[in-house]
């Protein structure tokens, strides 16, 4: 069993092949967390926790003479407000008697096997894992609320999962006015931060600072987990780099608003806090009733970032993405947008099916514009049937050509959207979230449907099952392109207002998970406006997320680098597109725009009847490139290889097969000077006894070649490095694939 409770000492010990995580209950049931790090030899960790009268920081009412003991001082697992913990709190609550305080302390537990699902909300799969749950239950009898703390811990995977379960038995209505997920005390450090910030069309830029004694929010209130902020922290020591150092990963799987909150406290402890955003949040209770918070995913390490960021790769690609698309070749895309962008017919469309084929794509992707009134972005969202007037022959006949090509076809959506040009907002105005009386903010010229109805959720799984059963259609675009606003639903009382947004969430995936079992076999790609609903929630039921739409390969670079800290390549969704792009205006050669797009899910996204025959024939060398190196690219460890320092001049990652007999270093020069300084990269990952040779290379240099002759111990490339004979030209790129001879 890897967690055990130790009726002496009072306390709760979860083990992973290398973490501990340790929960003591002190003497009137006080839940503290007393440590997670290393494995300890399930040492007691209490004797850490210093009893040190602080001054104004109250007791229990058992402790009014022992001033050591506070709730603002001593490490919490679920910290509580109103009863004497003045730092961020986890949960917080008017009952209805008026009062706001809630004091939780131990009331029993549960030690299983196996796990039990948070209802509706998606979770960390139990898979071939063997996973262990902890139930512990705290209480206020005062309030009659009741939280239990469920924790999943996934031995092999070094992961714990946790969410929360509040449940009222006062007899009465209570409010929630914030419920987190996860409460984490983090003692004796003084660390880092890095999160993952930034805008439409340049998201998740790593962001490092460190943790002072202001309280650090990284939030989103747009609806989404958003472009702006994602819902993963790091939490790491000050020398904390790559390859060495201790560090904390924490994750929501939600794709709403969110809210991470860091703090250090007087005493230097560090808490983090993560759940639904509690700025818009209020939640009505009923008596009887139980509140879910959304899952967090917890890691640690003390071998470096790239040990955290593999931790939470392995995890999301085998236990959080959908089986079914797990250990499957996922087909090389084409997809139309940057191609025609609205302006598109079946013939049109034919001819670049027909183009893509004689490439070597495996599917097309009719993007945006295929139904409704669809001809611009002001009409048509929420009418999903076939635009005639553009594809005559209907979607059946040009997923039939397709087919018939031996490609698969995709279709784009973007179910939780309506314009008020569109017959659906004509029918069902009381459809759309809009606050009484006012007018409402648009985004994109469109509206936002309640998706906290059910009927709406209806309305979407029906009319999207009636296309999806009527061609041949194996892809889902799920797309989603405005912020929330006016977020009021005409279905809610004054005082349920305050659940619409996370309503929402639940709405959607409802959606999501019906069509799922209604069409097991159609891989849905997640998408907002590119990055901006990139989480582990969304990863539950689509293996992979348009990255950014951003499509420039020197901007992607830090994108996908920046992506890739919490997230797998292999649900990286990224394309060779255009040039000159058609975000920036840069021009960036073929080869090195398909080599950045391979550390993603690889694809294209222009119109390929513009190629000329030799592009034409480097794409079909490309794809097979791509395709020979799938499994050590999508299943094998991905390192970041250049640091903010080399950035200034090129970028490096690679990646290792998990039995180190392969390996593939990319690199791409972003800064080009002449007599350039010689680029010493250093791999990561590799077998430091084997020897590795050259095999094959590709780049955008004519002139680069493979070393012939050349052996390398696994040693000397991570500890010296490879060198790399100069490249030249724009934005040169070589992409160099290791095999072990022995
Ligand atoms: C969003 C997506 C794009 C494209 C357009 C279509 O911006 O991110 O890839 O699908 O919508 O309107």
């Amino acid at each position: 069993m890897s967690v055990k409770f130790d009726e002496k000492s009072r306390v709760f010990f979860m083990e992973t092949q290398n973490t501990e995580y340790q929960i003591k209950i002190n003497e009137i049931g006080m839940v503290l967390h007393t440590y997670y790090g290393k494995s300890v030899g399930c040492c007691d960790m209490g004797y850490l926790i210093k009893e040190i009268d602080r001054g104004f920081s109250g007791n229990p009412y058992e402790y009014r003479n022992k001033r050591g003991i506070s709730s603002d001082t001593l490490p919490q697992e679920y910290s509580t407000d109103g009863a004497g913990d003045y730092r961020i709190s986890a949960v917080s609550v008017s009952l209805a008697n008026g009062s706001r305080t809630l004091d939780l302390r131990y009331k029993g537990h549960e030690i299983t096997t196996g796990r039990t699902n948070p209802e509706g909300l998606p979770y960390v799969r139990e898979q071939e894992d063997k996973v262990d749950t902890l139930r512990l239950v705290l209480e206020d009898k005062v309030a009659g609320l009741e939280v239990t703390l469920s924790y999943q811990v996934f031995e092999a995977k070094d992961i714990i999962s946790r969410f929360a379960v509040i449940k009222n038995g006062s007899g009465e209505a209570v409010f929630l006015n914030k419920a987190a997920s996860a409460c984490m005390d983090i003692t004796g450090r003084d660390l880092d931060f890095i999160h993952f910030h930034g805008r439409h069309a340049m998201e998740r830029l790593p962001e490092r600072s460190r943790v002072g004694h202001e309280i650090h929010r990284i939030a989103s209130k747009r609806g989404t987990s958003s472009h702006h902020n994602n819902p993963f922290v790091i939490l790491c020591d000050k020398n904390t780099d790559e390859w060495h150092g201790d560090s904390y990963g924490v994750m929501l799987m939600y794709s709403g608003e969110h809210a991470e909150e860091i703090e250090r406290d007087q005493a230097g402890t560090v808490r983090v806090v993560t759940g639904i955003n509690d700025e818009h949040f209020c939640w009505k209770l009923e008596d009887g009733e139980e509140f879910v918070t959304p899952e967090a995913i917890l890691a640690y390490t003390d071998k470096g970032l790239s040990e955290l960021s593999f931790l939470f790769h392995r995890i999301i690609r085998d236990n959080v993405c959908p089986k079914e698309f797990r250990n499957v070749k996922r087909p090389v895309l084409i997809n139309n947008w940057e191609g025609t962008y609205f302006d598109f017919d079946d013939e049109k469309i034919t001819g670049i099916i027909d183009s893509a084929k004689e490439a070597g794509c495996e599917m097309f992707v009719l993007d945006d514009g295929w139904f409704g009134k669809r001809d611009d972005d002001h009409a048509g969202l929420g009418d999903w049937v076939v635009n005639r007037q553009k594809l005559k022959n209907g979607i059946e006949q040009l997923a039939d050509h397709t087919d018939s090509l031996g490609m698969k076809f995709g279709l784009w959506f973007e179910p939780e959207m309506v314009n008020e040009d569109s017959d659906l907002f004509r029918k069902h105005p009381e459809w759309a979230l809009s606050d009484p009386d006012r007018k409402p903010v648009m985004g994109r010229d469109q509206l936002v449907l309640d998706m906290s109805r059910n009927e709406v959720v209806d309305y979407l799984y029906e009319s999207m099952s009636e296309i999806l059963k009527s061609a041949k259609i194996s892809y889902i675009k799920w797309d989603f392109n405005r912020s929330l606003s006016n977020v009021f639903s005409g279905k809610y009382p004054v005082d349920r207002q305050g659940e619409v947004s996370h309503r929402f969430v639940l709405g959607t995936y409802s959606l999501m998970e019906r069509l799922r079992e209604a069409f097991p076999d159609i891989m849905i790609e997640g998408c907002s406006g590119g990055g901006g609903r990139f989480d582990a929630g969304i990863l539950f039921y689509s293996p992979q997320i348009w990255c950014s739409d951003n499509t420039e390969a020197i901007n992607r670079l830090r994108i996908q680098k920046g992506t890739s800290y919490g997230y797998p390549v292999s649900t990286m969704g990224s394309h060779v597109s255009a040039s000159p792009n058609h975000q920036t205006g840069r021009e960036v050669p073929l080869m090195t725009r398909a080599i950045v797009a391979m550390a993603g899910t690889f694809g294209y996204e222009l119109d390929p009847r513009q190629f000329s025959d030799e592009e034409k024939a480097m794409v079909r060398e490309q794809i097979d490139t791509f395709n020979r190196h799938y499994d050590l690219i999508q299943r094998g460890r991905y390192y970041r290889l250049s640091d903010d320092e080399d950035e200034k001049y090129y970028t490096s990652w690679g990646f290792v097969s998990e039995d180190k007999e392969e390996a593939l270093l990319n690199l791409v020069v972003t800064d080009m000077r002449a007599n350039p300084e010689i680029i010493y990269v250093r791999m990561n990952g590799l077998d430091p006894a084997g020897i590795y040779v050259v095999d094959d290379v590709i780049s955008s240099y004519d002139k680069a070649s493979k070393p012939e002759n050349a052996f390398f111990s696994g040693a000397a490339l991570m500890n010296a490095g490879y060198a790399f004979d100069p490249l030249f030209g724009s934005y040169p790129s070589i992409q160099i694939h290791f095999r072990k001879t022995v």
